[in-house]
């Protein structure tokens, strides 16, 4: 995957600040929207990249957790000034981010992690499962051609077409419907319970639009690592270009650490252990030893 900046040194150009929050709020069960101030960061980040995030005023726990972009904040002088991530109370971390007010601190360093590369397709097919919605709100916008991100920024030709394929556990879950479908997304969404959508499984709604569209396309998934094999296989068999985003427990989001190793092949077929936080976490489907 090509990137402008050599993995190796790539979080050398990340920043390190700390940012008060301007929001924090509920958008369905166990689910939040947290809004920070950080003008050098929007201006810089590109979709598919993540911040390492902690609270500024406790030491447990002491590591950071990755966040993807979920998009920027933009001012009246139409330039970018903040960063929205959403996230899912799961543990440590996101228990006490969800009590955190405006006005807190977060220590924040980022934007880090390859980011997804522009795709140049007619249809672009997202595919979700659990919280992993969030790297996509920004990539659907930019290539609607809707904004533009990065610092240069950079170019995406737009697609014609972009459908969201969302599976989530249970309805009270799904969270940003509304954020997709403003920007002129389709989406398509599944309930493992049966609550709301389809009942079944992400992969049934990713093969039902594979069987209706019939021009160029490619699949970006992001999910559990399960979900994100089996949309691989689909993809696979579809014979449709498909690159995930892989969600790997991150210690320092920096490359040190290599607590974020993921099993992946290169061009000769040979395996090694590449870091998810500075040679990914954007990766071809077709190069992961899942
Ligand atoms: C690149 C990247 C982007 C991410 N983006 C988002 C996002 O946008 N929104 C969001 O809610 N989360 C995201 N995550 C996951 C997030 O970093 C945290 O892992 C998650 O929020 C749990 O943190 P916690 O402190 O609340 O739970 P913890 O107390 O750390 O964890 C509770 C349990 O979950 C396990 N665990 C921790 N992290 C993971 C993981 N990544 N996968 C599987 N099991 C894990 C732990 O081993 C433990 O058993 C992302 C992760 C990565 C690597
Ligand atoms: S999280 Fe430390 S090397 Fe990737």
């Amino acid at each position: 995957m090509s990137n402008p900046v050599h993995a190796a040194h790539y979080a050398d150009h990340a920043l390190y600040r700390k940012v008060e929050v301007v929001e924090n709020v509920r958008l369905a069960r166990e689910t939040y929207r947290v809004r920070f101030a950080c003008p050098d960061m929007a201006r810089r980040v590109v979709p598919g990249q993540f911040f390492m995030l902690r609270l500024s005023s406790f030491s447990d726990p002491l590591l950071g957790r990755a966040f993807a972009l979920y998009d920027t904040v933009m001012g009246e002088d139409n330039e970018p000034w903040g960063i929205d991530l959403v996230y899912l109370v799961h543990g440590k971390l996101t228990s006490r981010l969800a009590m955190v007010r405006p006005g807190q601190q977060l220590d924040v360093w980022g934007p880090l992690g390859n980011g997804f590369d522009p795709v140049n397709v007619e249809h672009l097919i997202l595919v979700a499962g659990g919280i992993g919605q969030t790297p996509f709100p920004a990539l659907a916008r930019e290539h609607l051609g809707l904004r533009r991100y990065g610092n240069p920024m950079r170019s995406s030709a737009p697609v014609r077409q972009i459908t969201l394929c969302y599976g989530v556990r249970s309805g009270e879950y799904l969270a940003g419907i509304a954020d997709f479908e403003r920007l002129g997304v389709e989406v398509h969404f599944s309930t493992e319970d049966g609550s709301q959508g389809h009942a079944g499984l992400v992969t049934d709604l990713l093969e039902q639009v594979l069987s209706l569209a019939c021009h160029s396309r490619q699949i970006l998934c992001c999910g559990p690592e399960r979900m994100m094999a089996a949309v691989a296989d689909v993809a696979r068999r579809s014979n449709t270009p498909c690159q995930v985003s892989l969600e790997t427990p991150m210690a320092c989001g920096i490359g040190v650490c290599f607590s974020c190793v993921a099993l992946v092949r290169d061009h000769r077929g040979q395996c090694d252990y590449k870091r998810t936080c500075v040679e990914g976490p954007v990766f071809d489907a077709e190069k992961i030893v899942w």
